[in-house]
């Protein structure tokens, strides 16, 4: 497949035009690989779970996919990614749970630029590892989407956590996505049913919590974000405004300051609530949140996540703040 999307192309937007370039793929897939094994780094992100489904559709078994936790995803992730794909659509996959690894490289690294080095370069190890414990794999399937052929320059180089194994020879790429913009894989995601809480997944950053934890990370404090997190996501879905907002999330400073938790002196971290619309994440808005909502998710923070004080909400727009803080 070329990399450049025909102008004849038609825009996939409905389930009868998803189901015909579900069918085109899968054929053409089938040809490309015939009986060999395929190799996925599937992330549970929209894309490479996208891909998952399609390729499970074309060759099941023979398609091995590789859930890598570098113990930096969101509350939940894992778990779904092992239900969907293992228990619902018996895949062949492979979970690692690679936190420990991950969390130990990370000790003691404030330095953003390093910990999404250390981050991507250590996904890639442990993906290596595991693609050369299997020996008889053939292709490498990869959920690349149009906007990542369009954009592939120096601002999105760093954005890109695992790549390409580097010295592991593969005798060729599969990637059924390639020429699909975001909204059409959504389209494609709902019609190879996947969970409507996948294919609407809002984007999530390659180091994940990594560059939400900020400073150097520590066990306990990514532990409160990753509560926090959850909280933030459940009261959003619960106001209806899950799909209405592009990305929204918590972040938790290397950062101590006093309160009072149950009549006592506290001295814990703040947590800080982003919310953000955007078109193309060059630029972005915020969201304005009802204030009840917000006041109900700063008591459910504080109350329910350990070593919490105080909720803050993050007013500036991009520019001049990024999306994330690191
Ligand atoms: P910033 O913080 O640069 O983020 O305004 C713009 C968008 O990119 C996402 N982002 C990343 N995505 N790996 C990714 O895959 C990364 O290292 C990364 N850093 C930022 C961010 O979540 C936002 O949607």
């Amino acid at each position: 497949m070329a990399d450049v999307r025909p102008e004849s192309m038609e825009r996939i937007t409905t389930p009868e035009l998803a189901k015909a370039f579900i069918d085109e793929q899968v054929e053409a897939v089938k040809k490309q690989v015939g009986d060999k094994k395929v190799l996925l780094a599937l992330s549970g992100g929209v894309d490479s779970s996208v891909v998952a489904a399609l390729l499970i559709k074309a060759i099941g078994k023979n398609l091995v996919c590789v859930h890598v936790n570098h113990g930096l995803l969101r509350k939940g992730e894992p778990e779904q990614v092992i239900e969907v794909f293992k228990n619902q659509m018996d895949a062949n996959l492979i979970y690692i749970d690679a936190t420990d690894r991950f969390l130990d490289k990370l000790a003691g690294v404030a330095e953003p630029e390093k910990k999404r080095k250390i981050i991507g370069e250590e996904f890639i190890r442990v993906f290596e590892e595991e693609a050369r414990k299997l020996q008889d794999v053939d292709f490498l399937a990869q959920g690349t989407i149009y906007p990542d052929i369009l954009e592939s320059g120096p601002v999105k180089a760093h954005h890109n956590v695992g790549g390409l194994p580097e010295d592991i020879h593969f005798e060729g790429l599969v990637e059924p996505i390639k020429l699909l913009f975001k909204d059409e894989v959504r389209v494609i995601g709902r019609e190879l049913g996947l969970p409507t809480g996948m294919v609407e997944r809002q984007p999530f950053p390659g180091p994940g919590l990594g560059v939400r934890c900020t400073g150097a990370i520590t066990r306990d404090r990514l532990e409160a974000l990753r509560e926090s997190d959850a909280i933030l996501r459940e009261e959003f879905a619960k106001a209806g405004l899950e799909g209405k907002v592009w990305q929204y999330f918590t972040i938790v400073p290397d950062y101590k300051s006093v309160g009072v938790k149950n009549g006592l002196r506290s001295f814990e971290w703040p947590c800080i609530i982003r919310a953000v619309n955007t078109k193309d994440a060059m630029t972005a808005t915020i969201e304005e949140i009802p204030y009840s909502l917000l006041a109900k998710i700063v008591s459910r923070i504080t109350s329910e996540v350990p070593g919490i004080n105080r909720v803050l909400y993050d007013l500036t727009p991009k520019p001049t703040g990024t999306i994330e803080w690191e």
